[in-house]
């Protein structure tokens, strides 16, 4: 499966799907990446990784129409079939959502539907939650809304700080994500009802009922 990712900064999780993708039996190819900020870390690990990568500025753009539409056609021209946002920080139109619909998910830094937005971790220590964690779902236009294809639980520790919750829900997410886009590329991922089912793997199979010779 040919995979655009959408980034705006760091590029932590674009790196552990980059990783992912390296390995010969990964059933997922990332063609391009873009990010909307010039700055964006995440350009150079792309970059660094041999995997095209550009910028389209949302400032560049007078409304958003014209900005989604850019991107759309650059996912496109790229050859993208699915595009996974690794810290997108733009609210797409609900055109572009809708174009994308159950071809797009997202990674958010929280068990939602809890702590939907920003300032996620510092939201969790105030609400004084022992579990929080990150979410990988589908991308509806309602933000950090979805179906949910696969969430990560992590502890919340006494002497956190915003960053040490932040740092220990990040290391959830770059294992979370990767196995999320590899359920997803291998067809094992439908939509029913707004609700995501996962048919088992082959191997999952017991041993019982697989009969040689058919
Ligand atoms: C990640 O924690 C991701 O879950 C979050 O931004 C961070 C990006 O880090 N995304 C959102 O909050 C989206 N609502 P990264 O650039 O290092 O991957």
């Amino acid at each position: 499966m040919k995979v655009g990712v959408l980034i705006s900064g760091r590029g932590s999780n674009l790196a552990s799907l980059i990783d992912a993708c390296a390995h010969p039996d990964f059933p997922a190819e990332i063609v391009t990446v873009i990010s909307n900020n010039p700055g964006a870390k995440g350009l150079e690990i792309a970059e660094a990784a041999g995997i095209p990568a550009r910028v389209i500025n949302h400032r560049d753009f007078a409304v958003r129409d014209t900005f989604d539409a850019c991107l759309s056609e650059a996912l496109e021209d790229a050859g993208a079939e699915f595009i996974c946002s690794a810290g997108f920080m733009r609210i797409l139109t609900d055109g572009f959502v809708e174009k994308w619909r159950n071809r797009q998910v997202n990674i958010h830094p929280s068990l939602l539907p809890a702590f939907k937005g920003l300032h996620v971790h510092a939201r969790a220590l105030e609400a004084g939650v022992r579990i929080t964690g990150a979410t990988v779902h589908f991308v509806r236009p309602e933000m950090d809304e979805g179906p949910i294809v696969a969430q990560a639980a992590v502890p919340v520790m006494l002497n956190d700080t915003e960053e040490t919750l932040a740092a220990r829900v990040l290391e959830a997410e770059h294992k979370l994500y990767p196995l999320a886009l590899r359920l997803i590329a291998e067809g094992r991922v439908r939509i029913v009802d707004e609700k995501v089912i996962i048919s088992p793997a082959p191997t999952d199979v017991p041993p019982s009922l697989i009969v040689p010779g058919m």
